[in-house]
């Protein structure tokens, strides 16, 4: 172990940091598709329960165990638990990490280029043909391009990272995320005056029970977890830096909040634009890069300055977002090998950058030269995908849950949640838990773990 460790400075670094990993490709790639092809507003409300039901309390348990373990997830388990098995879920979450950082940094490398050539006048406006789902097809399926672009973004990821917990990740968080807000308001503004907005509103918010399906059930559980980045030790790793006086069930409160508007509001951005221009939402990854670039093209046809102000703020804001996001997946496994091989944050930071760079290159791949290359009927990309977000992340969530209800003291936990001491003077020593920490406790030791579970054995029996 290094003799200290990062530390975030403020409280307030702490929500950015935190909610800068849980918003990003997630929320405004990932959401929309999987709510487009899963059939609108009745995925939208399991999401939204699970967000809060099983999501939620996995955060609260790895801001617990990250804060009193005061180490990475795998020694945090070992610290914790000692002699026990339990830092196996540590272990599962650095492999989880650093899949997810592989087929993330392929979609972060599209909106690199889609950034690029928006901005160099090369993309939309007339400056391309047109058809963009000829145009995102040939840019995936090629060998180099993409490659290059994720050779680019992975090499940002890195020297944000390398620099350190206080100076690089937190100020790249306090700086970013208010700017990410504001953009995305203003373009939900945009998006709502397009005509034909209403009937993206009625795909959204109105229901279609029907369609709920377990597989879809299933998929709204794995959107619950990747968008909150919970199960894989990400937050567990960033609350090793909080320091004592950083609240955590109001924290992760905040970020569920904050991470929920932003999934929704991008929802609001995106489907009244698709069903104004007439698209089919269930068109899959394209949705954000094939078809917004032809409706931002027919939206801005006469308005050439404000179209391209708009089509490069959106996609700036998908980069910036990936960007905060894929930081928090990069840590997981530099917090790891650094302290565990007691390497320099460069060194330590490296080795996880050209892993990664190698994973990242087989899941490119996998939409041109590898398309041939199937385990269990998937290429590398969507192998990394459902394997991390359907099932490592449920099921370290599950572990972590447990680990927090069942395993640790509950005075331990009562004590990070903020139970006593914390109003010295209103004589909390000796009370009973208040009703909310009641209710959190009964959701991290039953409904968590219970609901997840349910979640797949309706999977496996349908
Ligand atoms: N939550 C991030 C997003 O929505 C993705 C992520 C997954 C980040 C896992 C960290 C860990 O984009």
């Amino acid at each position: 172990m290094p003799p200290s460790r990062g530390r975030f400075a403020t409280r307030a670094g702490v929500i950015l940091a935190s909610a800068g990993s849980a918003i990003g490709l997630g929320n405004i790639w990932r959401f929309p598709t999987e709510l487009g092809s899963c059939g609108g507003a009745a995925f939208l409300l399991v999401y939204l329960l699970f967000v809060f039901a099983l999501a939620l309390p996995v955060m609260v348990s790895e801001f617990v165990i990250g804060r009193t373990g005061k180490a990475n997830t795998v020694d945090a388990f070992r610290r914790l638990a000692p002699r026990t098995a339990w830092f196996v879920v540590g272990y599962t979450g650095v492999l989880g990490g650093l899949m997810v950082l592989s087929f993330y940094s392929v979609v972060s490398a599209w909106t690199l280029r889609y950034t690029c050539d928006t901005l160099l006048l090369r993309l939309g406006l007339g400056h391309s043909t047109g058809d963009y789902a000829a145009l995102f097809q040939s840019f995936v399926a090629s060998p180099f391009r993409p490659l290059l672009y994720l050779l680019l973004f992975l090499l940002a990821t890195h020297l944000i990272v390398a620099r350190g917990v206080g100076p690089g990740i937190e100020r790249f968080s306090r700086f970013m995320m208010p700017m990410l807000l504001v953009i995305i308001v203003v373009l939900v503004g945009y998006s709502l005056t397009m005509p034909g907005a209403s009937e993206g509103l009625h795909f959204l918010f109105r229901p279609d029970f029907s369609r709920l399906t377990p597989s879809v059930v299933l998929s709204a559980m794995g959107q619950a977890f990747f968008s909150l980045s919970v199960g894989i030790g990400c937050l567990l790793t960033y609350a090793s830096y909080f320091d004592s006086r950083v609240p955590l069930v109001r924290s992760a409160m905040g970020v569920c909040l904050l991470d929920t508007m932003v999934a929704i509001l991008s929802g609001l951005i995106i489907f009244p634009a698709v069903f104004s221009a007439g698209i089919r939402p269930d068109a899959g990854p394209g949705l954000v890069f094939i078809t917004l670039p032809r409706v931002f093209d027919s939206l801005f046809a006469s308005l050439p300055l404000v179209g391209y102000v708009f089509t490069s703020l959106f996609y700036l804001l998908l980069l910036l977002a990936a960007l905060t996001s894929s930081i928090s997946m990069h840590e997981i496994a530099t917090a790891f090998v650094c302290e565990r091989f007691s390497l320099t944050r460069r060194v330590g930071a490296s080795a996880v950058t050209l892993l990664c760079l190698v994973l990242g290159a087989a899941c490119s791949l996998s939409f041109g030269e590898w398309s041939g290359v199937r385990i269990f009927g998937l290429g590398f990309f969507d192998l990394f995908d459902h394997l991390t977000a359907k099932f490592i992340m449920p099921l370290g969530g599950l572990a972590i849950t447990v680990f927090v209800g069942w395993r640790m003291k509950s005075a331990v936990v009562l004590r990070q949640l903020g139970f006593k001491g914390r109003t010295p003077g209103h004589g909390a020593q000796g009370r009973a838990p208040g009703l909310g920490l009641r209710l959190l406790m009964i959701l991290i030791r039953w409904v968590a773990p219970i609901g997840v579970a349910v979640v797949f054995l309706n999977q496996l029996l349908s």
